[in-house]
């Protein structure tokens, strides 16, 4: 699949010229392609802010305000929306979007097809795609593009050494878009380089990325910094050398400041190979014992970023307690568009409600930057389900305006996207997205439990996998209950959040139903509030979704879709229904024979 497709912009009908440097250039190119006659007034000091005139006549902004309000000009034209009135000003300055991209093609959790910019052990892209990949990023709002896997590999190493010129060339082509790239490092790169040592603390360690670092500003002078995966996983860190993550990030940093680049040190920071006998280790409470004592003892260009939960971007989870209890450091959220867990890309899994959901908790003002990870890849249509492309739009907007409502952002996406479709069928095709989650998240792992998913391939379910895995991860289901106890009287997990959520989660009666698993250990014969057991409750939820599933695809049948689209839904739309059985079966199955509780509706369990 490699023809070009638009995805929500259908109504820019060609390419862009090649010969674009600047973003307001892109912008004059843009407005004067889709014909209309807006006049743009660059005002220096407004940066990314921009405002419109009611009229639409004139666009007014910094350098890259005006390609975001011509963007959003011809959006709203296009979805006959009023523009917002006053000037426009993102809430994060750093809206990044993580590409998990290995320089031999493969992508990390990718469902999309190969990398977009590399192949073979080299860079390797298409310069028209590229452009059309900024205007994309670029109509919504997202200003970084960190191109490589966090977890970096022979030869990823040499984006930052002799493919310094390459990385200039791409660069170029994202800088016309107001998109700077960013890279990821190893942490001990300097070893390569004949230091033997990756010790934050020895000169010789420090010299090599200030030394190096240069080079790097001389060939990409805005680039927008580092993202470094450190001590994660078995990826090497300041661990090895009895440091701990504020010395190892502020090296860095210092290397990055002359240049007004920001070193971005992932959280992702836990004990991959916790025995199952030690009850004491609790995964999720992992970033904030590493990194919460922390705070105040970061640079100012140092941004820390944590998952949006504490374990790994699981269907559910609560807010990660680690953004927090860390007000005097920047922190950034991250978000994971790649359906890892939620979906591959086969299943339907639109993700607004759940970043809505995870701000309530969290409030806004809580981080200063926002990252996802990519769900993009080659493919025609840059995310497999031609639905999927909503995560990537949503985001954007979302990054710019947390306030936006899922509502708001995923009809707006259908609209831009099906132009020709009529108004009841767009209704249908929003509720749907709308409902996505909710019936992934009843067919899969019950009530917040997390990791039920098959061991290392994240699709479809497996139970036990990762309860008796070496890279153990436990949710400790026996004959009588099932869940870990992390209240006080268990882990002590609850104990990392403030006093308001501590108290909603703290008891199994205060703690909401969706998330009651994930706090507490319950018996089988415990009782719900509407009255259910849990055991009941989990399996009701897995016949619902199951049967939501196959609903789904009555609706989908009937929904005017280009042929194209409805095509790649369709048959994703079977596998997902078959993925739905297996996870509806599998689980009963695991918990009626744990349990022995037959199913009060007489429907069948294995
Ligand atoms: C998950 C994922 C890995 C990834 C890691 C990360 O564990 O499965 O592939 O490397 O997250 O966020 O670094």
């Amino acid at each position: 699949m490699n023809e070009k497709r638009h995805l929500w912009l259908p109504f820019l009908k060609s390419d862009l010229p090649e010969n674009l440097t600047t973003p307001a250039q892109t912008a004059r190119a843009e407005l004067e392609q889709a014909g209309i006659a807006a006049k743009l007034n660059l005002v220096t000091d407004m940066g990314e802010s921009w405002s419109v005139s009611k009229d639409g006549s004139e666009i007014t902004g910094g350098e890259t305000g005006v390609l975001y309000g011509a963007y959003r000009l011809m959006m709203a034209r296009a979805a006959g929306e009023a523009l917002p009135t006053g000037v426009q000003t993102p809430r994060y300055p750093l809206r990044m979007i993580n590409c998990w991209d290995n320089a031999d093609g493969d992508v990390e959790r990718g469902y999309s097809g190969r990398s977009l910019f590399f192949e073979g052990g080299k860079f390797d892209y298409d310069p028209a795609r590229m452009r059309q990949l900024g205007r994309l990023l670029a109509s919504v709002g997202i200003n970084v593009l960190c191109i490589n896997n966090v977890n970096v590999r022979d030869p990823a190493h040499r984006l930052i050494e002799d493919w310094l010129p390459e990385l200039a060339k791409l660069a170029d082509i994202f800088r016309a878009f107001g998109v700077r790239l960013m890279v990821s490092i190893d942490y001990a790169q300097p070893i390569r380089h004949g230091i033997p040592t990756a010790d934050p603390l020895d000169e010789r360690v420090a010299q090599w990325w200030i030394e190096q670092t240069k080079k790097v500003y001389a060939a990409v002078p805005d680039l927008a910094g580092y993202l470094v995966k450190a001590d994660s996983e078995s990826r090497p860190g300041p661990f090895t050398y009895g440091r701990n993550h504020a010395e190892g990030a502020n090296m860095l940093a210092r290397a990055l400041a002359p240049h007004g680049g920001v070193l971005v040190w992932r959280c992702f920071v836990y004990n991959c190979q916790q025995d199952w006998r030690d009850a004491k280790t609790d995964r999720p409470m992992a970033a904030y014992q590493h990194y919460a004592y922390l705070d105040g003892q970061f640079d100012k260009n140092v941004i820390l970023q944590v998952k949006n939960g504490p374990y790994d971007f699981q269907v559910r989870e609560p807010v990660s307690p680690t953004l927090l209890a860390m007000p005097k450091t920047t922190l950034a959220i991250e978000f994971q568009l790649a359906q890892e867990y939620t979906g591959h890309q086969i299943d339907i899994y639109a993700m607004p409600p759940m970043w809505r959901e995870v701000y309530a908790d969290m409030g806004a003002d809580r981080v200063q930057a926002i990252a996802a990870v990519s769900n993009l890849g080659r493919d025609g249509n840059y995310t497999g389900h031609p639905f999927a492309a909503v995560n990537l739009f949503a985001y954007g907007l979302f990054a710019w305006n947390p306030d936006e409502t899922p509502e708001h952002m995923i009809a707006l996406w259908c609209r831009l996207t099906y132009p020709d479709m009529d108004a009841a069928s767009r209704e249908t095709l929003v509720g749907l997205l709308m409902n996505s989650r909710a019936v992934y998240e009843k067919y899969t792992a019950p009530l917040g439990l997390c990791w039920m998913v098959a061991r290392g391939v994240h699709y479809g379910p497996g139970p036990d996998d990762y309860e008796y895995d070496r890279w153990g991860t436990y949710h400790r289901a026996d004959r009588d209950a099932v869940g870990i106890d992390r209240t006080a009287n268990g882990t002590g997990y609850v104990l990392q959040y403030p006093p308001e959520l501590r108290a909603r989660y703290e008891t199994p009666e205060s703690c909401p139903d969706e998330l009651k698993l994930f706090f507490h250990r319950l018996r089988y014969d415990y009782v719900m509030a509407d009255g259910r057991t849990l055991i009941q409750r989990i399996y009701d939820d897995h016949f619902e979704g199951y049967e939501q599933a196959k609903a789904m695809k009555a609706t989908l049948e009937n929904l005017p879709l280009p042929s194209r689209d409805r095509e790649e839904a369709l048959e994703r739309m079977d596998r997902q229904i078959k993925n739905a059985r297996e996870w509806c079966d599998i689980v009963n199955a695991f918990f009626h024979r744990f349990s022995g509780a037959e199913d009060a509706h007489g429907r069948t369990l294995y």
